[in-house]
Formats: C-alpha cells, sequence, structure tokens
C-alpha cells in the first residue's frame, strides 16, 4: 500500500509531487522517488530510501524545467527498501517511467519472459516489470501498450505511466488499488487518495477496477480494456485541508485522540431520535420489511475495525436481541462462507480500502449476501461497492494508528443496534436512554483528557520500561482490552496482549511476573464482581494492577497499583470511555521511546495488498 501521485499541466511538478507525496505518507514511508519531463529526450528522475524528506533533500536545487511528473512513496512488499528498488521504474530505454501501488502476482513468470527476450531488470520489484512491458507492446500509442501489458498482468494495482516520446500525456490504470483523479484548471492530478489532492481541487474522479485513464492539461478520458469509453462523474471533496493539518498538536495521533467528542457529535447529527428513543440511519436502503427479515448480523472487519466490531456485537445482541458474529476478513474470504439471506453483513473499515475486507465484502456479494459498509473515507471502494451503509463522519484519520475511527465506528453501530431494537423490543423510553448517554459521551471525553492527561503521561513513562504488557477487559470492554494492546504494540513496538478476563487463568496468568503491568477495564458494571477476583489473582501473582475505574470506587482502589477514573455512563457504552485513556497511554509510552508516533515502523494506513 504506497502512494502514488501524478500532475500534468503548467506549473513545475516536482513541488507539487512532493507536497502531495508528504500527505500520502501514511500509506508507506520506506523509500520515495519522483520522475518528470517535458517534451525534450529525457527522463528527470530521483530515487531515495527513506522518508519523502530524503528524497527532497536528495533533489538539485534547480530539478530541470517540466510540466508533467509522476512520484510515489513505498511501502514494500517486493525487495528491500532501497535507491534502486524505489519507484518510479524505467524501461530499459528509460523512455517509460512506471509508479505502482498493488501486487503483480505474475510478475516472476513475466520477468522469466522478458529475460527471455533479453531485458533484464534492475530491482528486485515486482512493478518493474510494467515499464518493461509496455515497451515491449510500444508502438507510439502509451494508452494502447499499457492495456497490453495489463492484460498480461495478474494482481492489483494503482498505477500511472509516462513516456517522453508523448510528453502531454499520463495513462493511469486501476485494478483493486484505489486511485482518484484531480480536476484542475488546465492541469490534471492523479493520487491514491484524496489528501493529495485537496489543496489544489475538489473536483475528484474515483476510478472502478478495470478502468484506464488518459489525462492531458485539458483533461481525461476514461475506457476499459476493451477501449469502450466510460462516462465518469466529477464528485466534490467535502471536507478542509485544515482537516489534514496538525494544527496545535505535536503528532495526528494526539490531534485524533482529542477529536473524538467533536466526530461523535457528528456521527450522531441528525441520527439521534430522542423523541421516539430511536436512531434514523438514512443509507442503508433496506426497506422497513427487511428489517423484521434480518435473523443474523455478521460484522467483517480487520484490526482496529474489527475491534470496534467485536465491541458492537455486545450490543446488537443486547440491544436488538439478533444474534451478531464477528469475522476476520481475511479469513472470512479464504472459508468458502455459507451466506444466507436472513443474515444482514456489515463491512467495517475505517479506510473503505483494506484488501482483505473488499475481498470478503465481494465473496459475500458474489454469494446472493447483503452487504452494508460502515466507513469513513467518502467515496472508498467499499462505500461504492457496498449495498448501502453509515459514514462514520470522523473526518480525515492521517495517523496509521487508528483511534477516532474506533469510536466513531462503535457509535454507528450502536446506533443501528438502537433502529432495529427499536423495531423489535427495545422499549422507547430504555431507547431515549441510551441516547441521553450517548450525548453526554463527547463532553465525558473532552472532561477525561482534560483531567487524565498528565497522569496517563506518567504512567506511560514506567510502562516504557515494561517487556509485556497485559489488558484485560469483560464484556465489550474484552475488545477495548484487545484494542489497547493493539494501540500499544503498533506504536511502542511492546510485546503486549489482550484477552477477556476470565480468560486470563487458561494460560496467560503464566506470564505475569513481579510487576508486570495488568492494565484492567473495570467500570461499575454488571461484571464489576468478577472483574475484582481477577485483580485479586494477579495481585497474588505480584503482577502491578493498573485500574480504569469509574470514581470513588472503593473497592478497585483497595486493590490496584494505579488508578484511572472514568466517567461513569450506560452499561453498555463504557467502551466509549475505557478506550480512550488506552490510546493516550500507548501514545505516550511511544513518545517516551521516542518512536515515530504517526509513522511506526513495518505499518501503512490502509492495508490494500493481501
Ligand atoms: C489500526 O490502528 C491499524 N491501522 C490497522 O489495524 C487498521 O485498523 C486495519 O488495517 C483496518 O483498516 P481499515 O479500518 O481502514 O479497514
Amino acid at each position: 500500500m504506497c502512494g502514488i501521485v501524478g500532475y500534468i499541466g503548467a506549473r513545475r511538478p516536482v513541488p507539487i509531487l512532493i507536497e502531495g507525496l508528504k500527505r500520502l505518507e501514511y500509506r508507506g514511508y520506506d523509500s520515495a522517488g519522483v520522475a518528470t519531463m517535458n517534451g525534450n529526450d529525457s527522463l528527470f528522475v530521483c530515487k531515495r530510501s527513506g522518508r519523502v524528506r530524503d528524497l527532497e533533500h536528495a533533489l538539485p536545487a534547480n530539478t530541470p524545467p517540466a510540466n508533467v511528473g509522476i512520484a510515489h512513496t513505498r511501502w514494500a512488499t517486493h525487495g528491500p527498501p532501497t535507491d534502486t528498488n524505489s519507484h518510479p521504474h524505467l524501461s530499459t530505454d528509460e523512455r517509460i517511467a512506471v509508479v505502482h501501488n498493488g501486487i503483480i502476482e505474475n510478475h516472476s513468470s513475466l520477468r522469466t519472459m522478458l529475460m527471455s527476450e533479453g531485458v533484464t531488470s534492475r530491482s528486485d520489484t515486482d512493478t518493474e516489470v510494467v515499464p518493461h512491458l509496455i515497451a515491449r507492446f510500444y508502438d507510439g500509442d502509451l494508452q494502447a501498450a499499457v492495456k497490453q501489458a495489463l492484460r498480461l498482468i495478474q494482481g492489483t494495482y494503482g498505477m500511472v505511466a509516462m513516456s517522453i516520446d508523448e510528453p502531454d500525456r499520463l495513462v493511469v490504470a486501476r485494478n483493486g488499488s484505489p486511485i482518484v483523479l484531480g480536476v484542475g484548471d488546465n492541469e490534471m492530478f492523479v493520487a491514491s487518495d484524496a489528501p493529495a489532492l485537496i489543496a489544489h481541487t475538489r473536483q475528484v474522479v474515483y476510478l472502478e477496477d478495470g478502468e484506464v485513464a488518459v489525462l492531458e492539461a485539458q483533461g481525461f478520458q476514461t475506457t476499459d480494456l476493451a477501449d469502450r469509453a466510460i462516462n465518469k462523474e466529477v464528485d466534490e471533496l467535502d471536507w478542509e485541508i485544515e482537516q489534514i493539518a496538525l494544527g496545535d498538536f505535536e503528532h495526528f495521533m494526539l490531534k485524533e485522540i482529542h477529536e473524538q467528542p467533536r466526530s461523535i457529535q457528528r456521527g450522531l447529527r441528525g441520527r439521534a431520535l430522542p423523541e421516539f428513543g430511536d436512531a434514523k440511519l438514512g443509507g442503508l436502503n433496506l426497506d422497513r420489511r427487511a428489517f423484521f427479515d434480518i435473523g443474523r448480523i455478521c460484522l467483517i472487519a480487520c484490526g482496529t475495525s474489527l475491534h470496534a466490531a467485536m465491541a458492537a456485537s455486545y450490543l446488537i445482541e443486547e440491544l436488538a436481541r439478533v444474534p451478531c458474529s464477528v469475522e476476520i476478513a481475511s479469513e472470512l474470504r479464504y472459508r468458502n462462507p455459507i451466506v444466507d439471506a436472513n443474515t444482514l453483513y456489515f463491512a467495517v473499515s475505517q479506510s473503505g480500502e483494506t484488501a482483505d475486507t473488499l475481498a470478503a465484502m465481494r465473496e459475500i456479494r458474489r454469494k446472493g449476501g447483503i452487504v452494508l459498509g460502515v466507513i469513513n473515507v467518502v467515496g472508498s471502494t467499499i462505500a461504492r461497492e457496498s449495498d448501502g451503509g453509515i459514514y462514520i463522519r470522523s473526518g480525515p484519520e492521517i495517523a496509521v494508528a487508528s483511534t477516532k475511527a474506533f469510536t466513531s465506528q462503535l457509535l454507528a453501530l450502536t446506533l443501528f443496534a438502537i433502529k432495529i431494537g427499536r423495531m423489535r423490543d427495545l422499549s422507547a423510553e430504555a431507547g431515549r436512554g441510551l441516547l441521553r448517554a450517548l450525548q453526554e459521551i463527547p463532553e465525558q471525553i473532552e472532561l477525561l483528557l482534560e483531567d487524565q492527561s498528565e497522569q496517563l503521561k506518567a504512567l506511560s513513562e514506567s510502562i516504557s520500561e515494561a517487556p509485556y504488557v497485559l489488558f484485560l477487559g469483560r464484556g465489550g470492554n474484552f475488545p477495548a482490552a484487545l484494542e489497547g494492546a493493539l494501540k500499544l504494540k503498533e506504536v511502542s513496538y511492546i510485546q503486549c496482549e489482550g484477552f477477556a478476563a476470565a480468560e486470563m487463568k487458561h494460560g496467560p496468568i503464566a506470564l505475569i511476573g513481579e510487576r508486570t503491568p495488568v492494565i484492567f477495564i473495570s467500570p461499575k458494571d454488571h461484571l464489576h464482581e468478577k472483574t475484582l477476583s481477577s485483580m485479586e489473582e494477579v495481585k497474588a501473582r505480584g503482577g502491578r494492577v493498573i485500574a480504569i475505574c469509574n470514581p470513588g470506587d472503593d473497592l478497585v482502589r483497595e486493590l490496584a497499583d494505579d488508578i484511572i477514573e472514568v466517567p461513569v455512563t450506560h452499561n453498555m457504552l463504557t467502551p466509549f470511555l475505557s478506550v480512550v485513556p488506552l490510546q493516550m497511554i500507548a501514545y505516550y509510552t511511544a513518545l517516551h521511546l521516542d518512536r515515530d508516533v504517526d509513522k511506526p515502523r513495518n505499518l501503512a494506513k490502509s492495508v490494500t495488498v493481501e
């Protein structure tokens, strides 16, 4: 999952390309490169392993004049992050350049075919076969040569090609990896994601799989591989560039943790109907009858979205009295799933581009299932291909470690649970109680962040010295514990795990030694007593009990070494509050360990390859 940017117009491309790469760096940040041309007989190419800033430093003060260019920031899949393996990759005669996001699955057989024709590769990458194939078919028409090359390629791609023999165009193609075109005033842009475009235009065009676009400064044309013309709609981006700026925050992760009160308010706006104790969700595309026929709900996701789905499954079963299962997308897609008409499926994804979740959704739909999306990125592939859904309105999430999307996904599914619950046994009063509590959550998170930040910072210093950390919770707080562990792993690289508290006795308790930090999520809910016994068991083995609990909880205070107080809320909604201090602990621990909080090693924001 790399980041691609391209430009054609009257302006110098390098500053536009570098700025665009910086905005896409959350997609991959181990090496980067740029290539430009302006109609004279050579390409200017600069590639470096490392961050975009390393590429920027390597660029000569005056890059050759140009008006067309492509660029790439990489998340290595084939070949280590070196200068040579960075994109763009060139044809042997260096007349064609390509940047690519995705995986060419049959690259080795194509490489063998090319070698038999005397074409050798310079790099270890799968991508390099693409410019060689295009050169193989090139006969004065870049688009035609690209299409012929694509017919030989198996795998996923979002790619841009350019040739010095056709300096007035870029050829763009998509199959499986996201590509957005930006329509400017006598200039055109292309990128893997909209943040690279918003500084220049709000007019965007989302390419679908199998589509090829030719970009010239005046505009674009789209066809499929069989040269059939495709009319494309131009959409308008509905968010501001400030939303992808750091503002007064040191890191996007901290900014996005602090944005949760507003993202939850946005998620509630126009959807909570307190007068009826109900919720309104306009994009589900389900008629009233369909709601009654829902016999089971299945939530499909990966990573943090999976944890949000797991926490929501407790609410859906409790409020709607409908069995709700949660599936790891990468497992479901290859398990030949049994799809039935009474099951409603949800694909839960912040980016809306995660390859495993997308493929699982396609498999379910191929088998006739109805799949709704719970998505953040408007216009993303899962959003466009699903049968309907809920936009979670988190606003752009830049930090690789997802935070505000978790609480917004949980909110969207909670509103769904209330809606379907009210069509069954959930009373208006119970619905009103839940909505009232939901509307208090934003302010409660704000208070929590104000009151607890300093304490969490201090606590994180000691956690940063721990070789291992355990997170424990019950009910909906079990997935919150999993999420706490995922956040700490992702940004601090500390070995840690989350478990259902009672599961600890069945093995993980063996990991507890002297002062092993064990973080308990223990609100005063119906499982409080049980959690206290697990705390006792940890204490008995010398572990250090860190408890997230409600104010004035003396029983916990007696047992815990450290207390983090969170406000009281509805029993079913406690994960909304308990996850926030866990996000902060991960953030401050990473800071203490001097980690790159927003761009942790080996990760990328949306996983668009298998
Ligand atoms: C979470 O912090 C990670 N970035 C990762 O686990 C992420 O949640 C997962 O890749 C799913 O992404 P999605 O929500 O965009 O589908």
